[in-house]
């Protein structure tokens, strides 16, 4: 039987896509949706802090009871593998767990699970949730997505935000492109100069250096990516009127983004992971009812 849950936007139409981001827009806006009789667990084998909370906070305000499984005093810390690991979730009476882990396509791995599972972000692959939270803040801005241009600029060879968010763009008919250190640029969408893309683009996408998936150490200091790819006020002056700047944050303040834009006016960063909260309601209460 199919995985159910939330794996990879890949598997979703546009149709669902929208149908997500228009049920997120109705709960903030107070459709009130409760699972009381719910319980969940959250995994996660790699650090986080919006995306953890977040799933967390979600879960809560579905009515849901949230068992946050600390895997480092677990088995996994024996061996056990993260089959196992959710089978006995789902044994104890788990109704669905949320997994962020370093493995591409871990989920792949999981064929024999019943209950739900809900990606926080598999290695440098997938962020379903994160790229879902991305596209409901620029609808908000925008009202539409097709015709708009995106620029993600920085780490992208090492990002999940990235790659999930260059194949949904698309279909959703944005124009996406990259830009930052060539040593990043891993052919995964057209690369832009960054003078033009500051100039041109209506959403701006900022990575963060992920210093810790990097093999080989990065060929500049963190000042010199400053200087060179870092969006300053300066930089911002120079972009369109209504354009906006998104970041998935954690990020690295006076490396690729300047401490005085993190809450420029043209900054939409913690609106990003308010909305956060609601794409993750939305699409654990759809796959809940069975529509998605
Ligand atoms: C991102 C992630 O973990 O993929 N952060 C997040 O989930 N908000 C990006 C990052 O860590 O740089």
């Amino acid at each position: 039987m199919k995985l159910k849950g939330l794996l990879t936007l890949k598997d979703l139409s546009t149709k669902s896509i929208m149908d997500i981001i228009s049920y997120s827009l109705d709960i903030k806006n107070g459709l009130s949706v409760s699972y009381s009789n719910k319980r969940f667990a959250t995994l996660f084998f790699e650090n986080s802090t919006r995306t953890h909370y977040s799933f967390i906070m979600a879960l809560k305000k579905l009515g849901i009871d949230v068992i946050d499984c600390n895997v480092g005093v677990s088995s996994v810390q024996k061996g056990e593998s993260l089959y196992d690991t959710i089978k006995t979730f789902e044994s104890i009476g788990v109704d669905g767990v949320v997994v962020r882990h370093t493995k591409d396509e871990y989920f792949k791995e999981l064929e024999g699970i019943n209950i739900p599972v809900f990606n926080g972000g598999d290695g440098k692959s997938n962020h379903p949730t994160q790229s879902l939270l991305d596209l409901m803040t620029i609808y908000e801005e925008y009202g539409k997505f097709e015709g708009l241009k995106c620029c993600i600029i920085g780490d992208i060879s090492h990002s999940r935000v990235a790659h999930t968010n260059i194949e949904v763009m698309e279909r959703l008919g944005m124009e996406v492109y990259i830009s930052g250190p060539e040593e990043f640029n891993d052919g995964s969408a057209k690369y832009l100069d960054l003078d033009t893309a500051i100039e041109e683009m209506d959403v701006i996408m900022l990575l963060r250096v992920q210093f810790e998936r990097h093999t080989e150490s990065m060929s500049m200091t963190k000042e010199e990516y400053h200087s060179r790819y870092g969006l300053t006020m300066d930089k911002v002056e120079k972009m369109k009127e209504n354009a906006i700047i998104l970041h998935p944050a954690p990020f690295n303040r006076e490396v690729e983004i300047a401490s005085s834009v993190v809450e420029c006016s043209k900054s939409r960063i913690f609106k990003q992971m308010t909305n956060g909260v609601y794409v993750r309601m939305a699409s654990i209460s759809m796959v809940l009812d069975g529509k998605l």
